[in-house]
């Protein structure tokens, strides 16, 4: 089966969160179902880099831009480089410029991605045909709408990475955005009186899926839907919730060339290299207490305002804060703050930096992810299998992936990590005692490691669910097809 996969990051060519680490990973999770997956990118200059060969198609007027399709590969599986110097050729982020403003084409450069992407997937574009459509998050969410008021038959699937992402403009581009009348509609792309690009994917696609369980329940409830609660609930059908995996060739302890020491579950004492490493790194002191690590996005999502007032509390505790971040300006001036107010127990780098995000894994004790909400989240899984023992927030796939060290599960030694409900400095207090208390006991301390080190990670379980959907979709429409495959002659004859 050929799939197109269409988003606007993938690991390792362009990231911002994990998007692209799940977008990167898929291709290859797929694969050994039978899946041929193509990932069509925006031409961004580092994605543009990796073209190779001539041109294989060319629009004189995608939504008002000259493009072209350029061929590549992304770590070994086929890559479509949608190259449009108007809409992605420019310096700054993948989003906005370099002071974090959004560009204001931001709905035509996707809605063009989108565009692309439909008549890729309807086989507009000769040599290249494809039997489904996967898109990710609104960037590439108008495509399965461009499908349906073309009129074609092929099946899409929408992945919400993140609902609170949506894509929301002004009606007055909608007569820019090349669909009929009829699509400015509530069951189209109208939403709340302008258009929405995540609404009308959700709408329009065959399947919807989100990227844990937990969170494919919460987004029906107005307070994670955002909005969107209503559509999601109208559309539960078809609704379901497949955990991200992480690539753990990437992410191994056991091979990390980013860690002072490698290590396995049995060799947990070598991680206190790493840890005098950290403490280097970050300018802290030495000494055998916890040492929590954070590295996120500097975001209220994150519930990052929440940490970074208990942070006085933590390090009264005995403990010592590491933060790899970037976001707000607020909570990096307050993460700042903290770290003059406790030299030596706070270190804080304010930035992006892969290979510190790997040091801090495999040399913290600990990593807090306080958030408000989670769709899937990624690094409490890293922590996991890094023996970096997560401390999360019940909320979607944190409340998934992660089980709460209560006396039952310490007792069944099954406990991989601790959960808090609220997002309030009160509960984060109360779960870090809970940290101290069984931080103070080694033996059960290095138990919740290696159970979590134990996991299965991998993409194995969910790269089948996403190829048994991408099966089951094909097959149905295959059916739907079948006797209206017959209309054509139908109509020969009407016009007869
Ligand atoms: P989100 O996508 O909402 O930001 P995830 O946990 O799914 O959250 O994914 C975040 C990804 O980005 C992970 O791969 C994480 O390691 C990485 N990351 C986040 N912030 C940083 C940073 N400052 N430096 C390096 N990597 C980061
Ligand atoms: C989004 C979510 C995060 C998820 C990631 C990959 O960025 O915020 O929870 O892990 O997408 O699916």
């Amino acid at each position: 089966m050929e799939v197109l996969s269409v988003a606007s990051e993938a690991y390792p060519l362009v990231k911002t969160g994990g998007l692209a680490d799940v977008v990167g990973a898929l291709p290859a999770a797929v694969a050994p179902h039978g899946v041929r997956m193509t990932t069509l990118l925006p031409g961004y200059p580092a994605v543009r880099a990796v073209a190779t060969g001539k041109p294989v198609h060319r629009w004189r007027n995608l939504l008002g831009a000259d493009a072209q399709l350029l061929k590549g590969e992304i770590a070994g599986h086929p890559l479509l480089i949608l190259d449009a110097p108007d809409l992605f050729d420019r310096p700054g982020g993948l989003y906005g410029d370099a002071t974090g403003q959004d560009w204001p084409d931001n709905w035509r450069r996707f809605a063009a991605l989108s565009k692309a992407a439909a008549e890729l997937a309807t086989g507009a574009v000769k040599g290249l045909a494809f039997d489904l459509l996967h898109v990710h998050d609104w960037q590439a969410a108008l495509a399965p709408a461009y499908i349906r008021f073309a009129g074609a038959a092929t099946p899409s699937v929408v992945t919400v990475h993140n609902i609170a992402f949506q894509g929301r403009f002004g009606a007055d581009v909608f007569s820019a955005l090349d669909l009929p009348a009829e699509a400015l509609s509530v069951d189209g792309v109208e939403y709340y009186g302008g258009v929405g690009f995540l609404k009308a994917g959700l709408q329009a696609a065959s399947a919807i899926t989100t990227v844990s369980p937990t969170y494919a329940r919460e987004i029906r409830d107005p307070a994670f839907g955002m909005g969107l609660e209503g559509l999601i609930a109208a559309r539960g059908a078809v609704v379901s919730g497949v955990v991200n995996g992480i690539d753990t060739d990437v992410w191994n302890p056991e091979t990390d060339p980013a860690l002072a020491a490698s290590y396995g579950p049995r060799q947990l004492s070598r991680r206190a290299r790493n840890k005098r490493a950290l403490e280097t790194e970050f300018g802290l002191d030495r000494d055998d207490g916890p040492l929590f690590c954070v590295v996120t996005r500097l975001t209220w999502q994150k519930g990052m305002d929440a940490l970074a007032a208990v942070i006085d509390d933590l390090v009264a505790m005995g403990g010592r804060l590491a933060v790899l971040g970037s976001g707000d300006a607020a909570l990096e001036a307050a993460f700042h703050q903290a770290s003059s107010r406790h030299p030596g127990r706070v270190g804080v780098r304010i930035g992006y930096d892969e290979g510190l995000s790997h040091r801090l894994q495999g040399g913290s004790n600990a990593i807090l992810i306080p958030s408000r909400f989670e769709p899937c989240g990624l690094t409490q899984l890293y922590g996991l299998r890094y023996g970096c023992v997560p401390v999360v927030a019940r909320t979607g796939g944190l409340a998934d992936t992660v089980i709460d060290a209560n006396a039952a599960a310490l007792a069944a030694e099954v406990a991989t990590g601790f959960q808090h409900d609220a997002v309030t400095p009160d509960a984060l207090r109360a779960a870090l005692s809970r940290v101290f208390e069984v931080f103070a006991t080694p033996d059960r301390w290095t138990a919740i490691q290696r159970q979590g080190m134990k996991g299965d990670y991998s993409w194995t379980v969910s790269g089948r669910r996403y190829a048994d959907l991408y099966a089951s979709l094909v097959s149905s429409t295959a059916d739907a097809v079948t006797p209206a495959a017959a209309a054509p002659t139908r109509s020969r004859r009407r016009t007869a």
